[in-house]
Protein backbone atom coordinates (compact mmCIF):
# COMPACT_ATOMS: atom_id res chain seq x y z
CA UNK A 1 0.00 0.00 0.00
CA UNK A 2 1.61 3.47 -1.33
CA UNK A 3 0.84 6.60 -1.04
CA UNK A 4 0.71 9.21 -3.51
CA UNK A 5 1.95 12.78 -3.57
CA UNK A 6 0.92 15.03 -6.37
CA UNK A 7 3.09 18.47 -6.63
CA UNK A 8 5.59 16.20 -4.65
CA UNK A 9 8.26 17.97 -6.27
CA UNK A 10 7.25 21.34 -5.46
CA UNK A 11 8.07 23.11 -2.09
CA UNK A 12 5.63 21.85 0.32
CA UNK A 13 5.18 18.26 -1.65
CA UNK A 14 8.87 17.92 -1.76
CA UNK A 15 8.63 17.83 2.74
CA UNK A 16 5.90 15.55 2.98
CA UNK A 17 7.57 13.12 0.77
CA UNK A 18 11.00 13.31 2.88
CA UNK A 19 8.28 12.67 5.72
CA UNK A 20 6.74 10.09 4.57
CA UNK A 21 9.56 8.36 3.22
CA UNK A 22 11.67 9.10 6.78
CA UNK A 23 8.33 7.22 8.32
CA UNK A 24 8.86 4.03 5.40
CA UNK A 25 6.03 4.30 3.59
CA UNK A 26 6.28 3.69 0.30
CA UNK A 27 5.80 7.29 -1.84
CA UNK A 28 4.88 7.86 -5.62
CA UNK A 29 4.80 11.14 -6.54
CA UNK A 30 3.01 12.38 -9.34
CA UNK A 31 4.32 15.79 -10.76
CA UNK A 32 4.48 17.65 -14.07
CA UNK A 33 7.47 19.66 -12.98
CA UNK A 34 5.83 22.78 -14.18
CA UNK A 35 7.29 24.32 -11.11
CA UNK A 36 9.02 21.93 -8.73
CA UNK A 37 11.96 19.76 -9.46
CA UNK A 38 13.47 16.59 -9.93
CA UNK A 39 16.40 16.73 -7.08
CA UNK A 40 13.46 17.93 -4.81
CA UNK A 41 12.21 14.64 -4.93
CA UNK A 42 13.49 12.59 -1.72
CA UNK A 43 15.56 9.29 -3.51
CA UNK A 44 13.60 6.91 -1.77
CA UNK A 45 9.87 7.91 -3.41
CA UNK A 46 9.57 7.06 -7.37
CA UNK A 47 8.47 10.26 -9.54
CA UNK A 48 6.20 10.21 -12.23
CA UNK A 49 6.20 13.03 -14.41
CA UNK A 50 2.36 13.60 -15.15
CA UNK A 51 -0.28 15.55 -15.01
CA UNK A 52 -3.06 15.06 -12.74
CA UNK A 53 -6.20 15.68 -14.38
CA UNK A 54 -5.02 12.71 -16.77
CA UNK A 55 -7.54 10.39 -15.52
CA UNK A 56 -6.28 7.30 -17.24
CA UNK A 57 -2.35 7.81 -16.19
CA UNK A 58 -3.79 8.80 -12.34
CA UNK A 59 -5.90 4.81 -12.66
CA UNK A 60 -2.98 3.22 -13.96
CA UNK A 61 -0.72 4.40 -10.71
CA UNK A 62 -2.91 3.93 -8.34
CA UNK A 63 -3.58 0.09 -9.94
CA UNK A 64 0.20 -0.77 -9.90
CA UNK A 65 1.34 0.68 -6.89
CA UNK A 66 -1.41 -0.83 -4.53
CA UNK A 67 -2.25 3.53 -3.67
CA UNK A 68 -4.38 3.68 -0.65
CA UNK A 69 -3.80 7.50 -0.02
CA UNK A 70 -3.58 10.19 -1.80
CA UNK A 71 -1.87 13.95 -0.53
CA UNK A 72 -2.78 16.44 -3.33
CA UNK A 73 -0.75 19.46 -3.23
CA UNK A 74 -0.68 20.07 -7.27
CA UNK A 75 -2.01 23.34 -8.18
CA UNK A 76 -1.23 26.61 -8.79
CA UNK A 77 -0.35 28.99 -5.79
CA UNK A 78 -0.12 32.84 -6.42
CA UNK A 79 -2.90 34.73 -5.35
CA UNK A 80 -2.69 37.89 -7.67
CA UNK A 81 -1.91 35.54 -10.58
CA UNK A 82 -5.59 34.27 -10.14
CA UNK A 83 -6.67 37.58 -10.00
CA UNK A 84 -5.66 38.18 -13.88
CA UNK A 85 -6.17 34.69 -15.20
CA UNK A 86 -9.02 33.44 -13.23
CA UNK A 87 -9.70 30.12 -15.92
CA UNK A 88 -6.39 29.15 -15.56
CA UNK A 89 -6.94 28.66 -11.45
CA UNK A 90 -10.31 26.94 -11.99
CA UNK A 91 -8.30 24.83 -14.64
CA UNK A 92 -5.60 24.04 -12.36
CA UNK A 93 -7.07 23.50 -9.01
CA UNK A 94 -11.01 22.81 -9.58
CA UNK A 95 -10.94 20.89 -12.51
CA UNK A 96 -7.86 18.53 -12.55
CA UNK A 97 -8.68 18.00 -9.25
CA UNK A 98 -11.81 16.57 -9.67
CA UNK A 99 -10.27 14.55 -12.36
CA UNK A 100 -8.08 13.10 -9.58
CA UNK A 101 -10.38 12.33 -7.42
CA UNK A 102 -12.73 10.81 -9.70
CA UNK A 103 -9.79 8.57 -10.35
CA UNK A 104 -9.36 7.87 -6.63
CA UNK A 105 -13.21 7.00 -6.38
CA UNK A 106 -13.00 4.90 -9.44
CA UNK A 107 -9.59 3.07 -8.48
CA UNK A 108 -10.93 2.11 -4.22
CA UNK A 109 -8.40 4.96 -2.65
CA UNK A 110 -9.58 5.42 0.87
CA UNK A 111 -7.74 8.38 1.98
CA UNK A 112 -7.46 11.90 0.35
CA UNK A 113 -5.60 14.51 2.16
CA UNK A 114 -5.75 18.14 0.37
CA UNK A 115 -4.24 20.94 0.46
CA UNK A 116 -6.19 23.92 1.10
CA UNK A 117 -5.79 27.44 2.41
CA UNK A 118 -6.54 30.13 4.08
CA UNK A 119 -7.94 32.20 1.39
CA UNK A 120 -11.10 30.23 1.47
CA UNK A 121 -12.01 33.14 4.30
CA UNK A 122 -11.51 36.00 1.96
CA UNK A 123 -11.60 39.06 4.94
CA UNK A 124 -12.70 37.64 8.04
CA UNK A 125 -15.04 39.79 9.57
CA UNK A 126 -13.23 38.98 13.14
CA UNK A 127 -9.46 37.16 13.85
CA UNK A 128 -8.94 34.47 14.29
CA UNK A 129 -10.94 32.51 12.15
CA UNK A 130 -12.49 29.12 12.56
CA UNK A 131 -13.14 26.07 10.51
CA UNK A 132 -16.84 27.17 11.27
CA UNK A 133 -16.53 30.26 9.82
CA UNK A 134 -18.86 31.16 6.48
CA UNK A 135 -16.21 31.03 3.73
CA UNK A 136 -16.12 34.01 1.43
CA UNK A 137 -13.06 33.54 -0.73
CA UNK A 138 -11.76 37.03 -2.56
CA UNK A 139 -10.05 35.81 -5.23
CA UNK A 140 -10.11 33.07 -7.42
CA UNK A 141 -7.20 31.23 -6.16
CA UNK A 142 -9.22 31.12 -2.68
CA UNK A 143 -12.39 30.03 -4.78
CA UNK A 144 -10.74 27.39 -6.87
CA UNK A 145 -9.84 25.64 -3.39
CA UNK A 146 -13.11 26.37 -2.09
CA UNK A 147 -14.81 24.15 -4.67
CA UNK A 148 -12.45 21.31 -4.20
CA UNK A 149 -13.29 21.15 -0.51
CA UNK A 150 -17.24 21.04 -1.78
CA UNK A 151 -16.17 18.18 -3.98
CA UNK A 152 -14.44 16.51 -1.18
CA UNK A 153 -16.98 17.12 1.33
CA UNK A 154 -19.85 15.38 -1.08
CA UNK A 155 -17.93 12.74 -2.28
CA UNK A 156 -17.29 11.84 0.73
CA UNK A 157 -21.01 11.32 1.42
CA UNK A 158 -21.57 9.64 -2.31
CA UNK A 159 -18.91 7.68 -2.59
CA UNK A 160 -17.32 6.75 0.94
CA UNK A 161 -13.43 8.98 -0.07
CA UNK A 162 -12.36 9.75 3.30
CA UNK A 163 -10.55 13.39 3.48
CA UNK A 164 -9.63 16.06 5.23
CA UNK A 165 -8.48 19.74 3.71
CA UNK A 166 -5.58 21.57 5.60
CA UNK A 167 -6.44 24.99 5.13
CA UNK A 168 -2.86 26.75 5.09
CA UNK A 169 -1.96 30.14 6.55
CA UNK A 170 1.56 31.41 5.18
CA UNK A 171 3.83 28.57 5.19
CA UNK A 172 7.21 29.42 5.19
CA UNK A 173 10.99 28.16 6.18
CA UNK A 174 13.04 25.05 5.14
CA UNK A 175 13.62 21.67 6.28
CA UNK A 176 15.63 22.16 9.41
CA UNK A 177 17.88 19.28 7.82
CA UNK A 178 18.43 21.70 4.57
CA UNK A 179 17.05 18.90 2.08
CA UNK A 180 14.45 21.02 0.82
CA UNK A 181 12.88 24.26 0.50
CA UNK A 182 11.23 26.96 -1.17
CA UNK A 183 12.87 26.92 -4.74
CA UNK A 184 11.00 28.67 -7.26
CA UNK A 185 13.01 31.49 -8.08
CA UNK A 186 10.32 34.28 -8.89
CA UNK A 187 8.72 32.82 -6.12
CA UNK A 188 6.05 35.95 -4.98
CA UNK A 189 6.27 34.84 -1.08
CA UNK A 190 7.18 37.37 1.47
CA UNK A 191 9.47 35.72 3.44
CA UNK A 192 11.39 34.15 0.31
CA UNK A 193 11.10 37.40 -1.05
CA UNK A 194 12.59 39.48 1.92
CA UNK A 195 15.40 36.81 2.50
CA UNK A 196 16.45 37.24 -1.26
CA UNK A 197 16.98 41.12 -0.95
CA UNK A 198 18.62 40.80 2.16
CA UNK A 199 21.04 38.60 0.58
CA UNK A 200 21.37 40.66 -2.70
CA UNK A 201 19.54 38.35 -4.66
CA UNK A 202 17.12 41.08 -5.78
CA UNK A 203 17.80 45.10 -6.06
CA UNK A 204 14.91 46.06 -3.56
CA UNK A 205 11.40 44.66 -2.69
CA UNK A 206 7.91 46.42 -2.36
CA UNK A 207 5.86 46.62 0.80
CA UNK A 208 2.08 46.24 -0.71
CA UNK A 209 0.10 48.88 1.16
CA UNK A 210 0.61 50.58 3.91
CA UNK A 211 -2.73 51.95 4.33
CA UNK A 212 -4.86 48.83 5.79
CA UNK A 213 -6.70 49.21 9.17
CA UNK A 214 -3.98 47.17 11.30
CA UNK A 215 -1.79 48.66 13.75
CA UNK A 216 0.78 49.72 11.70
CA UNK A 217 -0.98 49.59 8.30
CA UNK A 218 0.84 46.52 6.67
CA UNK A 219 -0.70 43.11 6.48
CA UNK A 220 -1.15 40.54 8.93
CA UNK A 221 -0.72 37.31 8.52
CA UNK A 222 -0.05 34.02 10.40
CA UNK A 223 3.22 32.72 9.48
CA UNK A 224 3.74 28.36 9.78
CA UNK A 225 7.38 26.72 9.07
CA UNK A 226 6.91 24.16 6.32
CA UNK A 227 7.43 21.28 8.50
CA UNK A 228 4.97 21.88 11.65
CA UNK A 229 2.38 22.26 8.34
CA UNK A 230 3.89 18.60 7.34
CA UNK A 231 3.53 17.50 10.34
CA UNK A 232 -0.20 18.01 10.79
CA UNK A 233 -0.48 16.00 7.32
CA UNK A 234 0.94 13.02 8.64
CA UNK A 235 -1.08 13.64 11.63
CA UNK A 236 -3.93 13.52 9.24
CA UNK A 237 -2.97 10.63 7.57
CA UNK A 238 -2.75 8.47 11.00
CA UNK A 239 -6.26 10.22 11.96
CA UNK A 240 -7.66 9.24 8.58
CA UNK A 241 -5.86 5.40 8.56
CA UNK A 242 -7.10 4.65 12.15
CA UNK A 243 -10.92 5.78 10.76
CA UNK A 244 -11.26 8.81 12.30
CA UNK A 245 -14.06 11.33 10.68
CA UNK A 246 -13.02 13.37 7.91
CA UNK A 247 -13.05 16.89 8.15
CA UNK A 248 -11.31 19.98 7.61
CA UNK A 249 -8.88 22.58 9.90
CA UNK A 250 -6.70 25.24 10.03
CA UNK A 251 -2.55 24.89 9.67
CA UNK A 252 -1.63 28.11 11.62
CA UNK A 253 -0.11 29.02 14.53
CA UNK A 254 -3.27 31.44 15.98
CA UNK A 255 -0.52 34.40 15.75
CA UNK A 256 -0.41 36.91 12.77
CA UNK A 257 2.66 39.47 12.37
CA UNK A 258 2.69 42.58 10.09
CA UNK A 259 4.59 42.58 7.04
CA UNK A 260 7.20 45.28 8.83
CA UNK A 261 7.66 42.72 11.53
CA UNK A 262 8.35 39.99 8.67
CA UNK A 263 10.66 42.08 7.68
CA UNK A 264 12.36 43.42 11.18
CA UNK A 265 12.72 39.75 11.85
CA UNK A 266 14.49 39.09 7.84
CA UNK A 267 16.93 42.24 9.34
CA UNK A 268 17.72 40.31 13.32
CA UNK A 269 18.42 36.85 11.05
CA UNK A 270 20.64 38.56 8.57
CA UNK A 271 22.29 41.99 10.52
CA UNK A 272 21.14 43.23 7.68
CA UNK A 273 18.98 46.08 6.76
CA UNK A 274 16.11 44.89 3.62
CA UNK A 275 15.68 47.68 0.89
CA UNK A 276 12.05 47.95 0.65
CA UNK A 277 10.18 50.21 -1.00
CA UNK A 278 6.40 51.52 0.09
CA UNK A 279 4.02 50.23 -2.62
CA UNK A 280 0.13 50.19 -3.23
CA UNK A 281 -1.81 47.34 -2.31
CA UNK A 282 -1.85 44.42 -4.38
CA UNK A 283 -4.80 42.94 -5.87
CA UNK A 284 -6.59 39.90 -4.10
CA UNK A 285 -4.86 40.77 -0.50
CA UNK A 286 -7.26 40.59 2.80
CA UNK A 287 -5.57 43.01 5.29
CA UNK A 288 -5.41 40.19 8.53
CA UNK A 289 -6.19 36.92 8.69
CA UNK A 290 -4.68 34.57 11.78
CA UNK A 291 -6.09 31.15 12.07
CA UNK A 292 -8.32 29.65 15.13
CA UNK A 293 -5.49 27.14 16.04
CA UNK A 294 -7.41 24.45 18.22
CA UNK A 295 -9.03 21.97 16.43
CA UNK A 296 -6.09 20.65 14.51
CA UNK A 297 -4.43 19.88 18.03
CA UNK A 298 -7.55 18.73 19.52
CA UNK A 299 -8.42 16.11 17.08
CA UNK A 300 -5.29 15.31 15.16
CA UNK A 301 -2.79 15.86 17.68
CA UNK A 302 -0.65 18.12 16.24
CA UNK A 303 2.11 19.37 18.23
CA UNK A 304 3.87 22.31 16.11
CA UNK A 305 7.97 22.39 17.35
CA UNK A 306 8.80 25.60 15.24
CA UNK A 307 6.19 28.10 16.68
CA UNK A 308 8.83 30.87 16.38
CA UNK A 309 8.99 33.47 13.58
CA UNK A 310 12.78 34.17 13.97
CA UNK A 311 12.90 30.67 13.65
CA UNK A 312 11.01 30.53 10.17
CA UNK A 313 13.08 33.70 8.78
CA UNK A 314 16.32 31.93 9.75
CA UNK A 315 15.48 28.80 7.74
CA UNK A 316 14.28 30.67 4.93
CA UNK A 317 17.31 32.39 4.85
CA UNK A 318 19.42 29.58 5.21
CA UNK A 319 18.02 27.92 2.38
CA UNK A 320 18.21 30.72 0.16
CA UNK A 321 22.05 30.64 0.96
CA UNK A 322 22.60 26.99 0.28
CA UNK A 323 20.59 27.75 -3.01
CA UNK A 324 23.47 30.15 -3.97
CA UNK A 325 26.15 27.92 -3.21
CA UNK A 326 24.05 25.49 -5.36
CA UNK A 327 23.66 27.63 -8.20
CA UNK A 328 27.16 28.88 -7.76
CA UNK A 329 28.35 25.15 -8.34
N1 LIG B 1 3.97 41.11 0.47
C1 LIG B 1 4.67 42.28 0.29
N2 LIG B 1 5.71 42.27 -0.61
C2 LIG B 1 6.07 41.14 -1.30
C3 LIG B 1 5.35 39.95 -1.08
C4 LIG B 1 4.29 39.97 -0.19
O1 LIG B 1 4.37 43.31 0.87
O2 LIG B 1 7.02 41.21 -2.11
C5 LIG B 1 2.85 41.10 1.43
C6 LIG B 1 1.53 40.77 0.77
O3 LIG B 1 0.91 41.90 0.26
C7 LIG B 1 0.78 40.15 1.94
C8 LIG B 1 1.86 39.46 2.77
O4 LIG B 1 3.06 40.07 2.36
O5 LIG B 1 0.21 41.15 2.71
C9 LIG B 1 1.95 37.99 2.51
O6 LIG B 1 1.97 37.77 1.12
P1 LIG B 1 2.40 36.38 0.47
O7 LIG B 1 2.44 36.59 -1.02
O8 LIG B 1 3.63 35.89 1.13
O9 LIG B 1 1.24 35.40 0.89
P2 LIG B 1 -0.35 35.56 0.74
O10 LIG B 1 -0.86 35.97 2.08
O11 LIG B 1 -0.75 36.37 -0.41
O12 LIG B 1 -0.79 34.10 0.37
C10 LIG B 1 -0.37 33.00 1.11
C11 LIG B 1 -0.45 31.76 0.26
C12 LIG B 1 -1.85 31.40 -0.02
C13 LIG B 1 -2.65 31.37 1.25
C14 LIG B 1 -2.52 32.64 2.00
C15 LIG B 1 -3.30 32.55 3.28
O13 LIG B 1 0.24 31.94 -0.95
O14 LIG B 1 -1.87 30.11 -0.57
O15 LIG B 1 -1.16 32.87 2.24
O16 LIG B 1 -3.13 33.66 4.07
F1 LIG B 1 -3.95 31.22 0.95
Amino acid sequence: MAVLVTGGAGYIGSHMVLALTDAGDDVVVLDNLSTGFEWAVAPAAKLVRGDIGDEDTVRQLIKAHKISSIVHFAGSIVVPDSVSDPLGYYLNNTVKSRALMHAAVKEGVENFIFSSTAAVYGNPRSLPVFESDEPAPISPYGTSKLMTELMLRDSHVAYGLNYIALRYFNVAGADPKGRSGQSTPRATHLIKVAAQTVLGQRQQMEVFGTDYDTPDGTCIRDYIHVSDLIAAHMDALSHLRKGGQSGIFNCGYGKGYSVFEVIKAVERASGKPVNAKIGPRRAGDPAGIVAGAQKVRDILGWQPKYDNLDFIVKSALDWERHLERRNAA
